[in-house]
């Protein structure tokens, strides 16, 4: 059914009746145990913001000096926690040195050629310590940029949570990103110190971490002054005398003790870039003490942890979840959590459930592009393996599609673990629009409603809130402890990206996000996609996200991109790049299937022109579809833009010719 729609709101037309509640007995023994307790809780959280972050922040972390104030908020600016010191460290290690958790698990890795180690919390403040001391020997100092380059191997975490505890801002670019993109960032955070490893094990190569950077650092043009090199493959690579060090040299004879340094709330405890839409990487900036405390709270209720809890997020540490959701937030709640360095591939696609298995993993946290890829290789993969150990199951990154959410709560939850579908982003820290797993029923496919202290809403491009089912931008209307501070030496920038309405009056200065949402008659939200996504057919103005998941119900589909084109009547039109599960074929007759398909599932405006079957989509390094790239293929125009965001650039000139070949045989208009 179409809604009523104005010319400057976004139209939903899907439909999703299912709702899943938790069990009682996980209800029960959850820390928010009822939808009562989850309204007084966000209740209080609006109506009194101040003293709700004071209690937690009091209640939950310790700090060396107490703040003056909350919150000081002009806005787009916020200061929280103001004069409070504390160190993200301490939070996250010594206060764990006690009877009962000094040797429990802080970190479980597991390395891709099957090789593992655990580190205790003691064990992690020995490393964090020597690790710490070695910056210092390099002469890093408090503010100093630190860029970090690894796989994922415990030396990340610990370099990470170094340079955090001697007060240096770390920059971890991820290890799967080219010398190129590296040396842009390099560039923009004007590291010192840049800690890297020989290399890493991924998908059964060896990714050639070190030359990459000896490429990166050519000519002597980066701010780089060391490069610390951690052992990993035991590869041949090229060590400079005098600007290289190895890990291992560096640690003989160093201490293994470090105070941690008094911070400011305020001070800086990373940059992280993400590749904005122009190409130019927009170093995010997070500080401590909002930070600290978001990610811990979330963490703890979101994932509902408990102290005898083994949770693995699967994410790598050079995206914003690796930071907030394997490392700061499990560790500051005292968790083991479980790093892997490789990823589910042909000689190993049940590596993950192997590692469920193996270590008996209770809460697992990914992302819809890898579910996708699990329910593409079929269910008896995950068969094969005992995962009865999972009680949480956790989605992050993309909008998941009901039928994707219906797999994962079905195959791999055995239909009792509760799925939080978490909507947050690098910009917000920790997750912003989530259900609580003992208090808030899941529908499939909503991000369910705003964590406690957030007002979320949705409005129209003047920023007034736009009525229940209409889509319009998802907005955040007030501040929240881990929102970024600014863009790294470009605080316009800043600005300009967030704060749409920063010049209307003050009721009005709100964070967009850049994505376009819904709200359902019980408050729930619905990410129809990026605004930069929105479709205009016939006038109704779509997201991708409803299109795409029409078709991925279909039993034969397993990922669906769709795009608009220009149309001579219609303004545009609807255009779908469908990838199959394994065992079907790409057929005209599979081809009018879907459009009808789509017809009955959300109506005839939602009709595909155009399917276009392809093996592989273009994805981000984090595994995000970029449609960007699709609309230029699917409108016949030559490709423009940065390809370098894309893992396999080559996926494009496939889907070009594709394209080309379906216009010539008039499957086009
Ligand atoms: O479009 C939204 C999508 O991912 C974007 C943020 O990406 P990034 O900064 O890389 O952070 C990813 C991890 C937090 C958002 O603007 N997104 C993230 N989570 C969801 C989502 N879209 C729909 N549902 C989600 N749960």
């Amino acid at each position: 059914m179409l809604n009523h729609h104005k010319e400057d709101t976004i139209e939903s037309i899907l439909q999703e009746e299912r709702v899943v509640s938790p069990s009682s007995n996980f209800s029960i023994n959850a820390h928010i145990k009822s939808f009562q307790d989850y309204e007084k809780l966000y209740k209080k959280s609006i109506l009194e913001p101040e003293s709700f972050w004071e209690n937690l922040a009091a209640k939950e972390l310790h700090w060396f000096h107490k703040w003056d104030n909350v919150l000081e908020w002009n806005p787009p600016n916020s200061k929280w926690f103001v004069n409070g010191k504390l160190n993200i460290t301490y939070n996250c290690i010594d206060r764990h040195l006690t009877p009962s958790r000094r040797n429990k698990p802080a970190i479980i890795w597991e390395g891709e050629p099957g090789d593992s180690r655990i580190l205790t919390y003691e064990n992690l403040y020995v490393e964090v310590c020597k690790f710490a001391n070695i910056l210092k020997q390099l002469k890093v100092t408090k503010g100093d940029c630190v860029a970090i380059y690894m796989p994922m191997i415990p030396e990340a975490i610990i370099a990470m949570l170094a340079c955090a505890r001697i007060g240096a801002v770390h920059a971890v670019v991820f290890g799967g990103f080219s010398a190129e993109s590296l040396k842009g960032r390099l560039k923009d955070s004007q590291a010192k110190i840049l800690v890297t490893a020989d290399g890493g094990f991924r998908k059964d190569k060896i990714v050639p971490l070190k030359s990459q950077v000896d490429i990166a650092l050519e000519n002597n043009s980066s701010s780089i002054e060391k490069v610390i090199v951690v052992r990993r493959t035991e590869e041949n690579i090229t060590m400079r005398n005098g600007r290289d060090f190895w890990l291992h040299n560096l640690q003989q004879n160093i201490s293994t003790d470090c105070p941690p340094e008094i911070m400011d709330s305020e001070d800086t405890l990373f940059i992280l870039y993400t590749s904005g839409s122009t190409g130019k990487p927009k170093g995010v900036v997070h500080t401590i003490g909002g930070y600290s405390l978001y990610t811990h709270i979330t963490t703890k209720w979101v994932f509902d942890l408990k102290d005898t809890d083994i949770y693995w997020c699967t994410a790598d540490i050079g995206w914003i979840t690796g930071h907030s959701y394997s490392v700061y937030g499990p560790l500051s709640n005292g968790a083991t959590s479980l790093i892997y360095e490789g990823v589910p591939r042909p000689s190993n696609l049940g590596c993950f459930w192997n590692i469920i298995e193996k270590y008996g993993v209770n809460i697992f946290y990914t992302a819809p592009t890898a579910i996708r890829s699990f329910m593409k290789m079929g269910e008896d993969i995950p068969q094969k393996f005992d995962l009865s150990s999972l009680r949480l199951l956790g989605t992050v990154g993309e909008p998941i599609n009901p039928e994707v959410w219906m797999w994962y709560y079905r195959i791999i939850g055995n239909e009792k673990c509760p799925i939080v579908d978490t909507w947050w982003q690098t910009e917000t820290g920790g997750i912003i629009i989530t259900s609580l797993p003992g208090a808030i029923s899941s529908k499939p496919g909503s991000a369910s409603l705003p964590f406690p202290g957030i007002i979320a809403d949705v409005v129209d491009k003047c920023g007034n809130s736009v009525s229940r089912n209409t889509g319009g931008l998802l907005v955040i209307k007030n501040p929240w402890p881990s929102m970024l501070r600014t863009i790294y030496g470009d605080h316009q920038r800043f600005e300009k990206s967030y704060w749409k309405f920063l010049s209307d009056k003050s009721d009005k200065c709100m964070y967009s996000s850049g994505d376009s949402a819904r709200r359902d008659t019980d408050g729930y939200f619905w990410i129809l996609g990026r605004t930069d996504d929105v479709m205009n057919i016939s006038g109704h103005r779509l997201g991708s996200m409803e299109l795409e998941s029409a078709l991925v119900s279909h039993h034969t589909v397993n990922e669906a991109s769709v795009v608009s084109v220009p149309h001579q009547i219609k303004g545009e039109d609807i255009y779908a790049f469908v990838t199959l599960n394994n065992s079907f074929k790409a057929s005209d007759q599979l081809s009018n299937e879907l459009k009808q398909h789509v017809t009955r599932e959300i109506g005839a405006i939602a009709r595909p022109a155009t399917i276009q079957f392809t093996q592989e989509l273009p994805k981000t390094r984090s595994g995000k579809i970029v449609r960007r790239f699709l609309r230029q293929i699917a409108a016949g125009q030559s490709i423009e833009g940065d390809k370098s965001t894309i893992v396999n650039p080559n996926v494009l000139n496939e889907l070009e010719e594709q394209a080309k070949w379906l216009r010539n045989n008039n499957l086009y208009y």
